[in-house]
């Protein structure tokens, strides 16, 4: 039996390592989709590791496996890989090395936490019961084209052998280094963009019976939209309806013949989310319609509220305050309003998302999608570490 030091003494042991990979990865981001070089990256250290790779899901995408001496449930890791088009501005002699790329998001540390969990995992195969998967992952950045986790699991990466249970981590700046976070239910939020176009009748300012304007049919659209979340929305849910643009004319005394308006919903809860679309979508719709005008609705559900499995919740709760001590762990008391595309693996099997944190004392942490971003890497370690407990744990299955 691998006790807690013994695990920490190799994970400290491999740290080095792991922040080698890890400056390796930031001083070479790949934007979203085109993780060529990561991937390669982590096929040749897995392979090197003796790990069983698969490669094909979804782009850039590799499953790396390692199966236990002894039967047991399949638990799947899960590492993003992409970085963000954007200059980095930080000093470090390990920066980027492409021009207007950067890993801004941490998820360089990600793929290198996976890589360090393949290096000590792979040598404590007699120690584990049934199978590890570690799922590196391609444009976790890109909601817009679908990101990449749903496309991984259209590829099959869930399958041979199956992925019973699931834990995926982000690094986390609310949270003091050494802790880690989660909560039961809800975690992170569903974002779905919308486009309202909203086509009218042109004509003069001065003679609007003529016309239907497109401008009072979007102003009434705007209005009535936040009525969903006053009073549709049961009130002890939660979510929110945001117009960000609302563009039509082009001079004073012109009625347009069209109108646009471009919004966001961030919801926390599936049936509340497509409650939500539906809203969004007569609303826009019969409105228009009352004021002569016809609406257009491109509502896209791109990624779903990421929703923790009560089960696994307390599972890893428990892996994290065994392996941290309990004062490490945190609830964190509200869900994320930020998307995730780790939200469609727990759809698929029940799941625990967990925050790394990497805040310390004194110090305001730099934000993630900020030129300067920037984490403490022993944070990998503790991320490392956690990943391993619950790869040992969730493996034996619920009555072990
Ligand atoms: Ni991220």
């Amino acid at each position: 039996m691998i006790d807690n030091l013994e695990i920490t003494r190799r994970v400290q042991e491999a740290l080095p390592w792991i922040i080698e990979k890890r400056r390796d990865l930031h001083r070479h981001p790949e934007r979203s989709g085109k993780e060529t070089r990561t991937s390669a990256l982590v096929v040749r250290t897995l392979e090197e590791l003796g790990v069983e790779v698969r490669t094909g899901f979804h782009t850039t995408g590799v499953a790396g496996i390692i199966r236990g001496s002894r039967p047991g449930r399949t638990v799947g890791l899960r590492f993003d890989m992409d970085a963000l088009e954007m200059q980095e501005l930080t000093d470090h002699d390990f920066r980027s090395e492409v021009p207007g790329m950067m890993h801004a998001c941490g998820h360089d540390g990600h793929t290198a936490m996976g890589l360090g969990v393949a290096k000590v995992l792979s040598g404590m195969r007699e120690e584990l019961a049934g199978t590890v998967k570690l799922i590196f992952q391609p444009a976790e950045e890109d909601a817009q084209s679908g990101g990449g986790a749903q496309y991984m699991i259209r590829d099959g990466v869930l399958k041979d052998p199956d992925v019973d249970v699931m834990i995926g981590m982000h690094l986390w700046p609310d949270l003091d280094l050494g802790a880690v976070g989660t909560r039961p239910g809800a975690m992170m939020a569903g974002s779905d963009p919308f486009i309202i176009n909203i086509r009218g009748k042109g004509g003069h300012a001065s003679m609007p019976h003529t016309a239907a304007d497109p401008v009072l049919a979007g102003s009434h659209i705007v209005t009535a939209l936040q009525s969903i979340v006053s009073r549709n929305v049961d009130p002890f849910a939660q979510a929110v309806v945001t117009v960000g643009v609302f563009r039509g004319g082009t001079r004073y005394n012109v009625i347009p013949e069209t109108a646009t308006l471009e919004g966001t919903v961030r919801t926390f809860d599936e049936a509340v989310r497509l409650q939500v679309r539906d809203r969004v979508i007569a609303i826009a719709e019969k409105t228009a319609e009352a004021l002569g005008t016809v609406a257009e609705v491109d509502y896209r559900l791109t990624y779903p509220p990421l929703v923790n499995d009560p089960g696994i919740y307390e599972r890893a709760k428990s892996c994290i305050q065994d392996i941290l001590g309990p004062d490490n762990f945190i609830e964190v008391p509200r869900p994320a309003p930020g998307g995730e595309d780790f939200a469609f693996f727990a759809k698929a099997v029940p799941s625990a998302f967990l925050f790394l944190g990497y805040r310390k004392p004194g110090e305001t942490p730099v934000q993630p999608h900020n030129p300067h971003y920037d984490f403490d890497e022993s944070a990998l370690g503790v991320g490392v570490r956690v990943f391993l407990r619950c790869a040992l744990d969730l493996g034996k299955g619920v009555s072990a």
